[in-house]
């Protein structure tokens, strides 16, 4: 039954309903504020994705200037055209599941620009009709973050991949490898597919794993930053020397050893080069010093056998066993001038020349009486060199002296020159710039590799009835001579003796 309303009430009620319309309003005013605030596209879709209403930052995130440009329009139109069809997908999965969350899609507008958008959409029904709401974030800046640590990731693998040094990431607790560059595949001879399934206990001789391991243990808790000189072994069992450089580093909540591995070999090789030299020089001045006293003592004898000689020339038996003294003490003179040619051999006395005469008179002199055949192989334009001739010469009568007794049966020798620059050699005493390279080869036996370190020892001879000090009178030569002298040999394949002078 319907009460009539008086008069009273019916103002009183439109007065409420007044109220309730000014209440709406301000809501509304409030929510759009809001919507026009957020910084977020907001768009109603009706059911075929055209647009119904989009607040500001949804027009200007289409490419538009005003609602009444995309009123209508399907949101297809302003997505790039390789994401097209996706975006329509998406429409369609929105009405069947009622809901998008993170779609992410270009929107291009008419000059081309790409505007990233992440969508998240939920379908509502209103007085029975479907629509879709729909908030756009422009994720620009979030698109370009991703990029650039893309491309910085890109850097560093660029970066680790490339590095000189061996890199590898070690799992603190297990010890197994984790990731490397190539640089410690190629020094080790694993894949790095082979080297993700090997440990720390699978790279090192096993007698020197305690130490490693040691050693291990002291980077991870920082107490040393290098491990130097630890041997390392390849897949094929050998084994080189590397200075390790260690750090712990935490990724994604796992400790790992970060290790360069830097080859150090032939740097101990070096090394050990220079301490060789080093004792050589020590032995060189010992010898010098004896020598030139043994010289004083065999002139005295010898200045007394003349006289004793000239006294008893009547007696022959005495006369005879004088002169076997005599003989013995020459013999004596000689090795003592040997040595001092070895150590000291009196300070070079240098002059400019060309070198190629001297080269070929040295070895034509030294072979004259052999059978061997010998090679010259000169370049036509040696540099000139500051040398004293007569020590020269002797270096490489020396060299083709051994060549030609290191092949009893015959053969060639070959005798090269030629100029050569040299560079940055980091393992070589020689400085940079140019210099001749005199190559002394042959065919002959060859020299064993526990020997090859011995040859320019002063008295190692491996002859029968030989002194042992033609190669270290050379040493010393050449070195007096701001050169080098080096050998590569193996048993069986002959021997390269190199020596390097200095063009001046
Ligand atoms: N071309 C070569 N091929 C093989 N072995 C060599 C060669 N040259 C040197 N050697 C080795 O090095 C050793 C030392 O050589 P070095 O010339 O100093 O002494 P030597 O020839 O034995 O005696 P010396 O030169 O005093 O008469 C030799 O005994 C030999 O074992
Ligand atoms: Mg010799």
């Amino acid at each position: 039954m319907n009460k009539k309303l008086t008069y009273s009430e019916l103002e009183k009620r439109i007065q409420e309903l007044e109220e309730a319309e000014k209440a709406l309003q301000k809501n509304l005013t409030l929510y759009n504020g809001l919507i026009e605030t957020t910084n977020t596209g907001f768009v109603i879709l009706d059911q075929e994705g055209k647009v119904i209403d989009a607040n500001q930052e949804y027009v200007r995130l289409s490419g538009h200037k005003n609602l009444s440009q995309i009123y209508g329009r399907s949101v297809v139109e302003w997505t790039a055209d390789y994401e097209k069809e996706k975006n329509a997908e998406a429409v369609d999965k929105c009405f069947r599941e009622g809901q998008i969350r993170n779609l992410n899609i270009d929107y291009i507008n008419a000059q081309g620009k790409i505007t990233p958008i992440e969508i998240n959409a939920t379908v509502i029904k209103v007085d029975e009709v479907t629509k879709i709401l729909t908030l756009c974030r422009d994720i620009t800046e979030r698109r370009q973050a991703e990029e650039a640590l893309r491309d910085s990731e890109g850097r560093f693998k660029t970066i680790f991949d490339n590095a000189n040094d061996g890199i590898i990431l070690v799992d603190n607790e297990t010890k197994k490898f984790d990731d490397c560059n190539n640089a410690i595949c190629q020094m080790l001879g694993y894949s790095l597919e082979e080297i993700k399934n090997l440990g720390v206990a699978d790279i090192h001789p096993k007698e020197d794993l305690p130490y490693v391991i040691e050693q291990f243990e002291k980077q991870a808790r920082r107490e040393i930053a290098v491990a130097k000189d630890i041997p390392v072994k390849r897949k094929d069992g050998s084994v080189f020397y590397s200075d390790i450089n260690s750090t712990p580093i935490t990724l994604a909540g796992k400790t790992y050893l970060l290790g360069l591995f830097r080859d150090v070999t032939e740097h101990r090789k070096a090394e050990e080069q220079k301490l060789k030299m080093q004792k050589l020089e020590a032995i060189g001045n010992l010898a010098a010093g004896i020598a030139h006293n043994f010289n004083n003592v065999l002139a005295g004898i010898l200045g007394n056998i003349s006289c004793i000689k000239e006294q008893y020339s009547d007696d022959k038996e005495l006369y005879e066993i004088i002169e076997d003294v005599e003989k013995a003490s020459l013999r004596g003179k000689n090795l003592a001038s040997q040595l001092v040619t070895f150590a000291s051999g009196g300070a070079p006395i240098k002059k400019i020349v060309s070198i190629e005469k001297l080269i070929k008179d040295s070895a034509n002199f030294a072979l004259s009486s052999s059978n061997v055949k010998y090679e010259f192989n000169i370049a036509d334009n040696l540099g000139l060199v500051n040398i004293d001739e007569g020590q020269i010469s002797k270096v490489i009568a020396n060299l083709v002296e051994n060549a030609n007794q290191a092949m009893p049966d015959g053969g060639v020798i070959n005798i090269q020159a030629e100029n050569i620059l040299f560079k940055n050699r980091e393992y070589s005493d020689l400085q940079e710039g140019r210099y001749i390279k005199i190559a002394v080869k042959d065919h002959g036996v060859g020299i064993p590799k526990d020997k090859l370190s011995k040859i320019f020892d002063p008295f190692f001879s491996t002859k029968e009835g030989r002194t042992g000090i033609g190669l270290s009178t050379a040493y010393s030569i050449i070195k007096r001579h701001n050169g080098q002298i080096d050998v590569e040999s193996e048993p069986g394949k002959g021997a390269i003796f190199n020596i390097y002078l200095p063009v001046s």
